[in-house]
C-alpha cells in the first residue's frame, strides 16, 4: 500500500529534515551561497545566532542609548544574540586598580576607560569559561552577508592552526607545517579539516575580523630586533587567498576611511580578493574574538601587568610578538596565534554627523554629510531602514558599488 504508516513516517522525517535543514540560512544571503558552494564545506554552527561563537559580547556605555539602540536593530535584523558589556568611563579607573607598568604614564581617561571595558570582557570570558566569544564595540556594522563570509573565513582560519597541503613537483601534494608555506588558496585547502574545539579551529588566541589597517606579514619583520628567538617563535608567513569574493569592494574603495590611502592589497591581488593571514601591525578593535586561552593570556598581560597606551595597540603588539616572555630554559613561549583578514568583515560605521569620538580610527574624523562604513557593502547600518521594513535581497544598497 503506497500510503503505509511507514512510507507517512518516512516522508514525514524527510520533511522535518528539509525544513531543519534549510532554516538557518538566512534569505538575504544568496549571492553569498553561490561563492560559498565554490569554496567547499564548512561548520554549520557558523550560521547559528552566535556565529560560532559561544558568546557574542557589545561594549556600550549605558548613556549611549542611540548606539545601543542601533545595534540592536543591526544585530536582530542579522540573527545574532548579542550579550551587553558596560562601557567605563576612565574618570571612574582608580590609578590602584591599573597595571604597576603604567605609573609613570600619562595614560588618557578614554584609554584607560577602554582598556577596563575590554579587561571586563575577557574576565567574563574566564570567568565563565567561555570557549570562545566575540567581542563588538557598539558601532561596529558588517554586510548582510555576515553569516556565510565568516563561514568561508573559518575555513582558512583552520590551517593556522592545523597543516595545510604543499604541492610538491615530485612527491604530488604532502601536508606541511603551515610556517613553510607564504600563500596558498582557499581552494588548495583540503576540504575537511579535523574540527575540534571552535568551528574557527583549535589553538588559535585572536580572530581579529574589525579593523582599521594590517599589513601583511613579512619574512623580514619578525621582531629580531626586539631580542626574541626569531626560529623558535615566528607567527606563521601563510596567506590563504579568497578570491572572486563578491562582498569584497573593488580596489579603488579599499581605504579605512576617505581620507586614507588605499590599502596595499588594492594593488597586490587582483579584485574582490580577500586575504587571512597572521595578524601583523593590526590596528583599532571594532571586532575580535578571543578562545578561552586566548583570553586567559591577555587578561594575565594586561589586566596584571601592563598599560601603556590604547586597548588596541597594545593587542596589536602583543599580537606582532612583542610581549613574549622568555622561560628559564632562554626559549621563548610560543607565538600568539593571531588570524586577521583583508578586507576586515566588520568595520567602523560613521554615522551623519555623529559626535566625534576620541577613539575613532582616522584621526576622529567625521563625516558631517554621509554616512558611511568602510569595506562593507550590503551594511547593515546603511540598509537599516530597509530590513525593518521588509526589503528583499535585490532592493538592499551596495555603498560600493563597481561602477562608482
Ligand atoms: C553556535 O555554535 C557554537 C559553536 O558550536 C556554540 O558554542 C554556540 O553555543 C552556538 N550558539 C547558539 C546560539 O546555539
Ligand atoms: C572549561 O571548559 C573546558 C572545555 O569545555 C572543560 O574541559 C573544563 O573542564 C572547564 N573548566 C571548568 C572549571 O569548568
Amino acid at each position: 500500500m503506497l500510503f503505509s504508516h511507514r512510507n507517512v513516517a518516512v516522508f514525514a522525517l524527510l520533511l522535518i529534515f528539509l525544513i531543519v535543514w534549510f532554516k538557518p540560512i538566512p534569505l538575504h544571503t544568496k549571492s553569498a551561497l553561490h561563492y560559498l558552494r565554490a569554496s567547499g564545506p564548512a561548520s554549520p554552527d557558523i550560521l547559528n545566532a552566535t556565529l560560532g561563537f559561544q558568546q557574542v559580547f557589545v561594549i556600550n556605555i549605558p548613556e549611549r542609548t542611540d548606539r545601543r539602540d542601533a545595534m540592536t536593530l543591526a544585530a536582530a535584523l542579522s540573527r545574532i544574540d548579542v550579550q551587553w558589556i558596560d562601557g567605563v568611563d576612565g574618570h571612574s579607573v582608580s590609578d590602584k586598580v591599573v597595571p604597576g607598568d603604567s605609573w609613570d604614564k600619562s595614560i588618557s581617561k578614554g584609554n584607560k576607560g577602554s582598556w577596563r571595558a575590554h579587561m571586563n570582557v575577557l574576565q567574563r570570558v574566564v570567568q565563565d569559561n567561555i570557549t570562545s566569544a566575540l567581542i563588538l564595540e557598539d558601532d561596529a556594522d558588517w554586510d548582510v552577508r555576515i553569516k556565510p563570509q565568516l563561514q568561508v573565513f573559518a575555513q582558512a582560519a583552520r590551517a593556522f592552526t592545523q597543516s595545510v597541503p604543499q604541492h610538491h613537483p615530485e612527491h604530488g601534494v604532502s601536508y606541511a607545517d603551515h610556517t613553510s608555506q607564504s600563500e596558498i588558496s582557499l581552494a588548495q585547502l583540503p576540504p575537511k579539516l579535523r574540527l575540534s574545539v571552535t568551528p574557527y579551529g583549535d589553538a588559535w588566541d585572536v580572530l581579529w575580523l574589525g579593523h582599521c589597517g594590517t599589513e601583511l606579514p613579512k619574512e623580514s619583520d619578525m621582531v629580531s630586533d626586539h631580542g626574541y628567538d626569531v626560529k623558535s617563535s615566528k607567527p606563521p608567513v601563510l596567506k590563504i587567498t579568497i578570491p572572486n569574493d563578491a562582498t569584497v569592494p573593488s580596489p579603488k574603495h579599499l581605504k579605512a576611511h576617505p581620507f586614507a590611502l588605499q590599502d596595499e592589497i588594492a594593488k597586490q591581488y587582483p579584485p574582490h580578493t580577500r586575504i587571512v593571514h597572521s595578524s601583523s601591525k593590526t590596528t583599532c578593535t571594532q571586532a575580535y574574538a578571543v578562545s578561552q586561552q586566548g583570553a586567559r593570556k591577555l587578561l594575565w598581560q594586561f589586566g596584571l601587568q601592563t598599560l601603556t597606551t590604547g586597548w588596541d595597540l597594545m593587542l596589536r603588539d602583543w599580537c606582532d610578538g612583542l610581549y613574549k616572555s622568555s622561560s628559564r630554559d632562554g626559549r621563548t613561549a610560543n607565538h600568539p596565534v593571531c588570524v586577521t583578514v583583508q578586507p576586515p568583515i566588520f568595520s567602523h560605521h560613521y554615522g551623519k554627523g555623529a559626535a566625534s569620538d576620541i577613539t575613532a580610527p582616522g584621526g576622529g574624523f567625521v563625516n558631517k554629510e554621509k554616512e558611511m562604513t568602510p569595506y562593507i557593502r550590503l551594511s547593515v547600518r546603511l540598509n537599516m531602514e530597509r530590513l525593518v521594513n521588509g526589503a528583499s535581497f535585490e532592493d538592499l544598497v551596495d555603498q560600493w558599488e563597481d561602477g562608482t
